[in-house]
């Protein structure tokens, strides 16, 4: 069964050391993990306050919302750069809804695979909030902002005019260099298992970039052939809940075949 071979034709690159694989016991020469990966290069994300993304967005005014999704609103903010000095800089902050542990692993999952990619085809992940104080659990995503939105907004939305075929071409052609390079150019394998036009993000000159690595997971090590992975499927209140189940055949989108 051959449903993913793009997997088959990579040469793994050798792995590099680092400085936390004497924790996890690892022996030497086995393969790292997306943890590995994150624990040496997450540190470049910043970490926000609370106060200063609720600053950032005029309290989540309504009138700076962008969207909304499965994972909560996003809104348009602007933060101040590292240093403190220019102008401020415009992002895009989406704001965790709901509780709970499905919400918080979408979190997690996307701070630790966009803290470890970096590719202009996918969006950049500029930081995070997380606090749990008396208030509640609050969880952020601070992004680059893309002024044109989601290819999503401009395929179904009738107010917009329709973009030409040339552009849609170009948009196709950044969003597979996005996908190679997930699934050829790294250390792991990334399988990204959420690609739809609302993922497609554009910025104002229309290039494309994938977002939303909350349901991402690494690919198949140590000589296996798939991953077997979970269903996404959204509840009537818009939760989006995974639910494992036997898989009925092979190539269902929850099994990953390599070999
Ligand atoms: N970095 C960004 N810059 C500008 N707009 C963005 C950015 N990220 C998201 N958006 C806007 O917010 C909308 C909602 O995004 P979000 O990723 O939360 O949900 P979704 O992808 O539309 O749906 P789902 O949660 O089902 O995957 C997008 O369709 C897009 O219009
Ligand atoms: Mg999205």
């Amino acid at each position: 069964m051959n449903c993913f071979n793009i997997f088959n034709s990579r040469t793994k690159k050798p792995s590099k050391s680092s400085p936390d694989l004497g924790k996890q016991n690892r022996s030497a020469g086995s393969p790292r993990s997306i943890l590995d990966l994150y624990k040496e290069k997450g540190h470049d994300l910043r970490k926000f306050s609370f106060s200063e993304l609720r600053n950032a967005t005029d309290n989540f005014n309504r009138v700076l919302k962008i969207g909304e999704g499965g994972f909560g609103s996003v809104y348009r903010g602007s933060i101040r750069h590292p240093g403190g000095h220019g102008d401020p800089l415009v992002v895009a902050i989406k704001k965790l809804r709901r509780n709970g542990m499905q919400g918080h692993k979408e979190w997690l999952t996307e701070v630790q695979f966009l803290g470890v990619v970096n590719h202009p085809k996918l969006v950049k992940l500029l930081g995070y909030c997380s606090e749990d104080g008396e208030r509640g659990t609050q969880r952020l995503l601070v992004y680059e902002y893309m002024s044109n939105k989601s290819l999503e907004d401009h395929l179904f939305n009738r107010a917009v005019p329709p973009i030409p075929w040339i552009t849609r071409l170009k948009i196709l052609l950044s969003a597979a260099e996005g996908l190679a390079y997930l699934h050829q150019d790294l250390e792991i394998q990334v399988i990204f298992r959420d690609f739809k036009s609302s993922n497609v993000l554009l910025d104002g000159n229309f290039n494309a970039k994938l977002s939303d690595f909350g349901l991402a997971r690494e690919g198949p090590q140590g000589g296996q052939s798939h991953v077997s992975t979970t269903t996404i499927r959204e509840s009537e209140n818009g939760k989006r809940l995974e639910k494992t189940s036997p898989l009925p055949e092979p190539c269902t989108p929850r099994m990953v075949h390599v070999a």
